[in-house]
This record gives C-alpha cells, sequence and structure tokens, in this order.
C-alpha cells in the first residue's frame, strides 16, 4: 500500500499522520511544537516525527510516497520555503523547510501554509468535495484562509493567496500581530472570542476558555449571549466581504470551535444572508456555510493531497 507522511505544524502543536491513498489516517501523533526553542530545534522535531512515521511505514510493509507540511505562516510552495512566520512561530521566517527536510530524510516534500493544507484535505475528502469553487476559513488562535478554485488550492504569484485573517474590517480596533490594526483574526477567531469576553468585563469573569462562553449561553446568561451576538456577526461580516469578493459555492469552516456545531453556524448563517449584497441574498440559502468534516485531521491529510491527486 501507498502512504504519505503528513505533518501540520501550529503555534502550540505538531499534528502528524500517515495517510493512505483514499485520504485516511491510518497512524497519527500529535506533539507539542516547542516553538519559543526556535527554528532549529523545529526543524529537527519536524524530522524526527518523519523517520519515526518512515519506521512505523516500513514495519507494516507501505510504500512512502514522500512527506507533506502545513505550516502557520506564509510559504512559497513552489520553493518549499517558509518565506513569512507568525509571532507563533519564532525563528521559522526563511527557513528552506522543504530543501532541507528533503536532504535530511531523502524523501520527497511538500510544504504548504496551514490553512491551505486544510482546504486541500476538506476539497480532496471532505466537506468541500462537493464543490468546485469554495472559500475555506480555519478560526484557531488566528484566522487562517484559502481559496480552493478548481479543486485546488489557489497559490497566487508566491503562495500567499488566503491571508484572510489579516484583511481589516476595523481601523481604530485591536492591534493585531501582523503590525495592522483591527484584523479580522482579532474579532472572529477563538482568541478574538477571548477579547470579546474580557471586554464583557466582570460579567463573564469566571470565563477562560471558548467552549465556556458557549456553555454559559446556553444556560441562559445574558453577557455570554451578548458576546456571541458580537462574535457571529464578526465572523459574517468577514465571510460577507469574502463571499462579495469571490462569488463560491460554499464556505468551509474549521477550527475547534466549529464543535459548536449550528449554536455557532447557524447565527452566521443568519448574519450573513443579511449582510449580503441584494443579488448575493437571494440566492444565500445556496451558499452554504458548513463545517469542515474531517476535523483535526484535515491539514494532516491535505498536506499530502499532492501525492495522490
Ligand atoms: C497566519 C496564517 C495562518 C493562520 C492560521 C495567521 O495568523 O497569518 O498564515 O494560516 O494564522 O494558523
Ligand atoms: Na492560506
Ligand atoms: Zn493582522
Amino acid at each position: 500500500e501507498e502512504v504519505a507522511i503528513g505533518l501540520d505544524i501550529g503555534g502550540t502543536n505538531i499534528k502528524s499522520g500517515i495517510v493512505n491513498a483514499k485520504g485516511e489516517v491510518v497512524h497519527h501523533l500529535n506533539l507539542p511544537t516547542k516553538a519559543h526553542e526556535g527554528g532549529e530545534a523545529l526543524l529537527g522535531r519536524i524530522a524526527g516525527i518523519t523517520k519515526e512515521m518512515e519506521l512505523y511505514s516500513d514495519s507494516k510493509g507501505w510504500k512512502v510516497a514522500g512527506v507533506g507540511i502545513g505550516t502557520a505562516g506564509q510559504v512559497n510552495s513552489r520553493t518549499g520555503i517558509v518565506m513569512g512566520a507568525t509571532a507563533n512561530l519564532p525563528g521559522w521566517s526563511g527557513m528552506e523547510l522543504g530543501e532541507r527536510l528533503q536532504s535530511q530524510t531523502g524523501l520527497s516534500v511538500l510544504v504548504d501554509n496551514d490553512a491551505n493544507a486544510m482546504a486541500f484535505g476538506e476539497a480532496w475528502v471532505g466537506s468541500g468535495r462537493r464543490w468546485k469553487d469554495f472559500i475555506c476559513v480555519t478560526l484557531g488562535t488566528g484566522i487562517g484562509g484559502c481559496l480552493i478554485i478548481d479543486h485546488r488550492p489557489y497559490p497566487g504569484r508566491d503562495g500567499f493567496a488566503g491571508e484572510i485573517g489579516h484583511h481589516v474590517i476595523n481601523f481604530d480596533g485591536y492591534p493585531c500581530n501582523c503590525g495592522r490594526t483591527g484584523c479580522w483574526e482579532q474579532y472572529a477567531s477563538a482568541t478574538g472570542l477571548m477579547s470579546l469576553v474580557k471586554e464583557a468585563g466582570l460579567a463573564l469573569a469566571e470565563v477562560h476558555k471558548p467552549e465556556m462562553v458557549f456553555a454559559f449561553a446556553q444556560s441562559g446568561n445574558e453577557a455570554a449571549i451578548h458576546v456571541l451576538e458580537q462574535y457571529t456577526r464578526y465572523i459574517a461580516t468577514g465571510l460577507a466581504n469574502m463571499v462579495h469578493i469571490f462569488n463560491p459555492e460554499g464556505i468551509v469552516i474549521g477550527g475547534a470551535i466549529t464543535r459548536q456545531g449550528d449554536f455557532l453556524l447557524n447565527p452566521v448563517r443568519d448574519q450573513l444572508s443579511q449582510q449580503l449584497l441584494p443579488v448575493f441574498r437571494e440566492r444565500a440559502e445556496e451558499i452554504e456555510v458548513v463545517a469542515a468534516s474531517l476535523g483535526d485531521n484535515g491539514g494532516v491529510v491535505g498536506a499530502v493531497a499532492g501525492y495522490f491527486i
């Protein structure tokens, strides 16, 4: 059986797995990123994980087609170089990830942005497989994005396209890690939700995790309900902007927060249709907003999609 090794590098965790030609994760491993140790240490960890996955594949008699990596930051997928990285991955910018890992492991290596990888996974075997053109958004520490055109991530000239977390929705707003002010990710990411909680002050002083806002709202807490109204409005505002620009068939939303299901997505859908231009609104029910069906595995699966399709 032919398999590939997928890695999803985030600020907090490295998710990795062995993926088969059907896009199934047949073995997986999650480890802390330990980003503070710097870029060289991170490369070392990635090489170690890859070796371990290769040995496991050998023991099963599987043939490894190659390695695929999705990482936070701006990646030139042609050269495999991480050209820019968020504050979450210090020392990662400038890393010649593709070439270095290839020479250390002897395996072929594909590298892309984490959200692009996740979107490719959703396009291949997830929620997006029924569409040709769609938008993928991940709501996590930051907001990742990817435009899928004709079933594939649209890279733009340098591979940087889809940085929708950094489109500004409030130029008098919160400062962003990227240096701009009022980026969408400061409001509509999981971190953004916690900023809104903080603004609510004493009323939500006990809330220190995103899932707690939803629990409080479900039990009728007025302040939590109000924060979620604001929050879903911020999500929908950014999505409406995207829909107007790209006129996609649908939107796939990923990130742990989508475990809240329709309790999160229904108000987003309502807000979205209210905010669309009339001609879009009339067709709003046709622009589906769905949760990523691969859950946490999307990045790992999508990172290796290029070996199989
Ligand atoms: C980064 C993106 C990344 C996203 C999710 C953003 O802050 O700019 O490159 O895809 O976070 O990790
Ligand atoms: Na992206
Ligand atoms: Zn920003």
